[in-house]
């Protein structure tokens, strides 16, 4: 693993409007890392996560991906770093009257010209690498159902098959398994955590027990701080306590 922060955030806060939704974050993950971001409803997992992919600006503080100040980039070089962190989103941003594979081979669209795009939208390029994807996350079968059709639990997949098809060095996955029961939560934490080891996880998860289990590392935010950051093996009962207490 080497050391070099493949993410830095420099005392970073981000106002919406008048509330602040995160207070002076400061972090740094190095590639291979798998870090689980934890804390209560409305603590700012979501937003950080979002932070983390450019797609938010931080009010003031400094968020670094790949060595790049990502709001300093040009749009080119924007769209290079994007193509290397891949988001499942909490709301899984699924185009819901498309069949199952074009939301699947979204994942090409970093890299596919805006022409072979459009040709796969009329007929699907790639079908080989999109039927493998979602045989990952136990959904083969839907390849060509309509995706609006699908239970909640299979969306999530979809947008988890849509990450797995990006193969990014990064993922950050905001609660990807929140609809699925123990079993195929365990299956899709398993998928997220054993692609190649340089691959970094950054995952925000609600049970802290499939935190522990699959993370090296917990950032405990609480109200929009960094409440605590250890590895999990150094996580006491306490401290959760006190991420979670009212
Ligand atoms: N676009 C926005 N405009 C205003 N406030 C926002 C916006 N997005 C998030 N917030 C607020 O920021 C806070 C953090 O929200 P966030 O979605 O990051 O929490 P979370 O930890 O992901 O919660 P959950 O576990 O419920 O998903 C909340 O109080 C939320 O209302
Ligand atoms: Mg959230």
């Amino acid at each position: 693993m080497s050391s070099d922060p493949i993410i830095s955030v420099d005392r970073v806060t981000l106002q919406f409007g008048q509330f602040t939704a995160l207070t002076d974050i400061s972090l740094h993950i190095v590639a291979g890392e798998r870090v689980a971001l934890v804390g209560s409803s409305g603590a700012g997992k979501s937003t950080l996560i979002r932070l983390l992919n450019g797609t938010l600006e931080p009010t003031r503080g400094e968020v670094q991906a790949f060595g790049q100040k990502l709001h300093q980039l040009k749009p080119k070089h924007h769209r290079q770093i994007q193509r290397q962190i891949g988001t499942i989103y909490q709301q899984l941003h699924l185009v819901d009257n498309l069949r199952v594979i074009h939301n699947v081979n979204a994942g090409h669209l970093g890299h596919w010209s805006f022409l072979k795009a459009l040709i796969s939208l009329i007929v699907p390029l790639d079908v080989a690498t999109a039927t493998q994807a979602l045989a990952q996350v136990g959904i083969p079968e839907k390849l060509y159902d309509r995706t609006d059709r699908l239970s909640g639990g299979q969306q999530q997949r979809v947008a988890i098959a849509r990450v797995l098809v990006q193969n990014p060095m990064v993922i950050l996955a905001d609660e990807p398994i929140s609809s699925l029961d123990r079993e195929l939560s365990r299956e899709v934490m398993e998928i997220l955590c054993n692609c190649q080891s340089s691959r970094t996880l950054i995952v925000s998860l609600h049970d802290v027990d499939v935190a522990l289990r699959y993370c090296d590392r917990m950032i405990g935010l609480r109200r929009g701080r960094i409440l605590f950051d250890a590895p999990s093996t150094a996580v006491s009962s306490e401290m959760i306590a006190d991420l979670y207490r009212l």
